[in-house]
């Protein structure tokens, strides 16, 4: 497998560390990014570049796709030079995206469409997973294509789970984005209220810690957001999307979800306030800012 070519699409945070991860583990990687600059690092560490979407596809048996939403996902398959041009019989492209089950789905019908193979593989995990090679993958599809990418996927993460149809690995990320939307927006909320009440908020962290509720999140996140910093691991502008995708979700299964809404109107807030590209813990700031 580290002798077979793999094409990766899409070098932003999570592209980047992912890609970088196959390289050093000795595969040869063929990247390609909109944003021509951003694959230097990865040609320093010896990967090559494709000229397109498509080129990519042409030189790879297995390609990934690691791009920021579904406007993003099918403009790379389906606009000129992109993956769909290439594909053909025996090619492989793994989705890793975080999108709603219908892209995936357009995606997965093109494809096999046209002989090629196709998973879906979002990730649960950020940046410093993605570099660790820590990350959780949801996938679904192609069962023959997702037994072929494990040698990939034990390199990209800790642990893959085969969720069945396609549309499953999506449906299982949002519904775990939307928990920790949610997480986030209680937990901003009783940063303010520990502050308003005059008590410490690093206490707060430690009550917190040593309880039932201790997650690595909060541990992370909840000193840097203190001091108001909020370098963004995963953006926040993504967060909201993934929340969106999710209340589309309920409103498809009937599932009444009062507390993800509230917490996706924080977000939104955020994006309003321009805070769309730093961390998602930056909707501390909109609860700041709400409780006066
Ligand atoms: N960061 C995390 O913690 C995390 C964790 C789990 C899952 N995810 C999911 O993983 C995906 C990538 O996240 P990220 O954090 O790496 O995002 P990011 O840093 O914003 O990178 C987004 C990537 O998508 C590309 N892109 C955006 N619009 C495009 C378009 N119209 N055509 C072609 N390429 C386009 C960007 O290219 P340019 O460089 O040219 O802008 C960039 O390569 C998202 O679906 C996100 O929800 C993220």
């Amino acid at each position: 497998m580290e002798k077979v070519e793999v094409g990766f699409l899409g070098l932003g945070i999570m592209g980047k560390a992912m890609a970088m991860n196959l390289l050093r583990h000795g595969f040869k990687v063929t990247v390609w990014n909109r944003t021509v600059s951003k694959c230097d690092e990865l040609v320093e560490h010896g990967a090559s570049i494709g000229e397109s979407p498509a080129a990519v596809i042409k030189k790879c048996k297995y390609t990934i796709g690691m791009l920021s939403d579904p406007a993003a996902a099918l403009s790379v398959v389906f606009d000129k030079n992109g993956v769909l041009e290439a594909v053909s019989s025996g090619k492989g492209y793994i989705d890793m995206s975080t999108v709603d089950a219908d892209t995936s789905s357009n995606i997965s019908e093109a494809i096999t469409a046209k002989g090629g193979f196709f998973i879906e593989a979002p990730v649960s995990g950020s940046k410093k997973p993605a570099e660790d090679g820590q990350l959780i993958i949801l996938a679904a599809g192609e069962k023959a294509l997702y037994e072929e990418a494990i040698p990939l996927f034990d390199v990209l993460g800790k642990k893959s789970f085969f969720l069945g149809q396609v549309g499953n690995g999506a449906k299982m990320k949002l519904v775990v984005n939307m928990i920790m939307g949610s997480m986030m927006n209680a937990f901003s909320e009783g940063l303010v209220l520990a502050d308003k009440s005059g008590l410490s908020q690093n206490t707060l962290l430690d009550v917190l810690d040593l309880g039932g509720m201790a997650n690595p999140m909060f541990r992370m996140k909840g000193p840097a957001m203190i001091q108001s910093s909020y370098s963004p691991q995963f953006p926040l502008k993504h967060q909201q999307k993934d929340m969106r995708l999710a209340l589309a979700l309920g409103d498809e299964t009937a599932v009444s979800m009062p507390v993800a809404a509230a917490a996706n109107e924080a977000f939104k807030k955020a994006r309003s306030m321009g805070l769309g590209d730093l961390d998602f813990s930056a909707v501390f700031e909109t609860v700041k800012h709400l409780k006066g």
